[in-house]
Order: C-alpha cells, then sequence, then structure tokens
C-alpha cells in the first residue's frame, strides 16, 4: 500500500490556567492510500489535537508531518492552499459546522466556491450549476435534492451530519479526517452515518482518519487502529486483531467498557 500521510515524532503542549499540557508526545503513524486508519482514546487523550495537526490548522512543537511526501509543517501561501483541497473534516457537531443562516446548497458549496478551478469526476456534468453541484452531492449522500433550498434547522442530526460529509467529499480529497462524526446521533443514525462514510470511502477511493472514543464505531470502519492515552500511543493492530492475546490492557479496557 502507497503511503499517503506519514507523522513522526510529533509532540504538542497547550498551556491553560498557567499550566503545560502535552496533548501529544512523540506520536509517530501512518496511513495508506484507501486505508481507514482509526484512532481511539479517552477524552483528552488528543486525538482532536492529532487532527487539527494534520489538517494544518496548527503545527507540531517538535516533529514532522508529511502528505505525499512533502512536509506541511513548512508550508505557506499557496502550496498550503492546494494542500487543504486535499485534506478535508468532518467534525462532530453539524450544527456548529454549517451556518444556520445560509440554505444547505450554499454551505454545501462553500469549498468548491473557494476552488473554482477543480472539477471532480463525479462533478463533471453539473460543476457549471452551483445548485446542480449541490443536488448531486446531496445525492451522494442519500438526501433528496429537494433539501438543497432548506435550513439547517429543518434538519434532523443525522441529515445535518449528511450535509457536513457532502461538504467534506466536495473536492474530492484524498483524505478525510472524521473528528467523532457519529458521537451526537442516535444509536440507530450511527451505524447509517458509518455505512454512508464506508461506501463513499471505497467509491472515492479516499483515506480516512477515523477518530472517536467509541472503539465499536471504530472496529466498524477502520482497517487499522491506534489507541491513545495521554498523547501518547499505547496499541496499534489491524483491525481483526482486536481481540488477540497481544491487546494491550488499556485496550482490553476500552473493549470491555463498551460491552
Ligand atoms: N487550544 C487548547 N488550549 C489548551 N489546552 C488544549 C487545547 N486543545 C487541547 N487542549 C488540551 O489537550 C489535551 C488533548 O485534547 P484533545 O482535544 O486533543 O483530546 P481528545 O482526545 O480529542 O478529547 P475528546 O474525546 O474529549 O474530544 C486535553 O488535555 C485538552 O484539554
Ligand atoms: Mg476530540
Amino acid at each position: 500500500m502507497n503511503e499517503l500521510m506519514s507523522v513522526e515524532g510529533i509532540s504538542k503542549t497547550y498551556t491553560g490556567n498557567g499550566r503545560k499540557i502535552a496533548a501529544l508526545q512523540g506520536v509517530s503513524l501512518h496511513i495508506g492510500e484507501g486505508e481507514c486508519l482509526g484512532i481511539v482514546g479517552e477524552s483528552g487523550s488528543g486525538k482532536s489535537t492529532l487532527g487539527r495537526l494534520l489538517l494544518a490548522l496548527e503545527r507540531p512543537d517538535e516533529g514532522d508531518i508529511r502528505f505525499q511526501g512533502v512536509s506541511l509543517t513548512g508550508l505557506k501561501g499557496k502550496a498550503l492552499r492546494t494542500m487543504r483541497q486535499h485534506i478535508q473534516v468532518v467534525f462532530q457537531d453539524p450544527t456548529a459546522s454549517l451556518n444556520g443562516r445560509l440554505p444547505i446548497w450554499r454551505s454545501v458549496m462553500e469549498p468548491l466556491d473557494n476552488f473554482p478551478s477543480v472539477i471532480p469526476p463525479f462533478l463533471a456534468d453539473t460543476r457549471k450549476s452551483r445548485r446542480e453541484t449541490a443536488a448531486k452531492l446531496l445525492e451522494m449522500v442519500g438526501l433528496h435534492q429537494d433539501y438543497v433550498e432548506r435550513y439547517p434547522h429543518e434538519l434532523s442530526g443525522g441529515q445535518r451530519q449528511r450535509v457536513a460529509i457532502a461538504r467534506g467529499i466536495s473536492l474530492n480529497p484524498k483524505l478525510l479526517i472524521c473528528d467523532e462524526p457519529t458521537s451526537s446521533l442516535d444509536v440507530s443514525v450511527q451505524a447509517q452515518i458509518l455505512k454512508l462514510l464506508k461506501s463513499l470511502q471505497v467509491k472515492l477511493g479516499m483515506s480516512y482518519l477515523f477518530i472517536s472514543h467509541d472503539i465499536t464505531a471504530v472496529r466498524m470502519i477502520s482497517n487499522r487502529i491506534i489507541v491513545m492515552k495521554e498523547g501518547q500511543i499505547v496499541d496499534r493492530f489491524q483491525s481483526d486483531q482486536i481481540t488477540s492475546e497481544d491487546r494491550h490492557a488499556y485496550t482490553r479496557l476500552l473493549i470491555s467498557a463498551a460491552g
């Protein structure tokens, strides 16, 4: 498998209330092309910090992050913008990530409006019309095209998350970072959203970094799993090895807590 992203010895420390918090300490990992890498760990273990560093929203204090061999840590201006096209994100709370004053189609089109020259193959027929493009993206996430004119408050939580996913895939990214994408949803809706994410990953050939505190969700979608605790990686394994005797005691604790 070709390597898409590699992370070498990254650390990140925050200062809060005059206290230093080591959010990440010497984390190394890689994500292969077309692979879903799951990140699981309790609250505060550094999962979202890792996601933000991979999105180049923040920089590590130490270590290097490479996307297709190019270091993100020194990227600026146009080079950083171009890279952003290839690494997109879906966050936990779709209400916070969608502008309540905008109709759905405007929110869906935001990334494509920022990159007018990008024409993903699945939008080749519609790209000339913004509404048609938004309708096509909604169809890809299982929403009827009538939703283009609606507003976020008229949608259910699951539907809003579908809209956030439509936006996340709109630029045909190579990597989609999903930070707790199902954690705000009812259990029955969680399964549907996981299924949608999996099918889009296969269809569009994307890689995923799938972050969750829920080891059951991570296990359902990931090829490989990394377990984090207090800013460090404590276990890593292929998903089908989750019940192996080699598992770290902390991984077993997460599994037994999930029931
Ligand atoms: N901007 C910040 N300023 C200060 N401390 C921060 C900041 N961002 C994160 N932290 C701290 O870094 C640690 C890791 O936080 P992070 O959000 O990465 O954890 P997480 O694993 O995503 O947790 P959760 O499951 O609750 O989302 C925590 O102790 C958190 O309080
Ligand atoms: Mg988090």
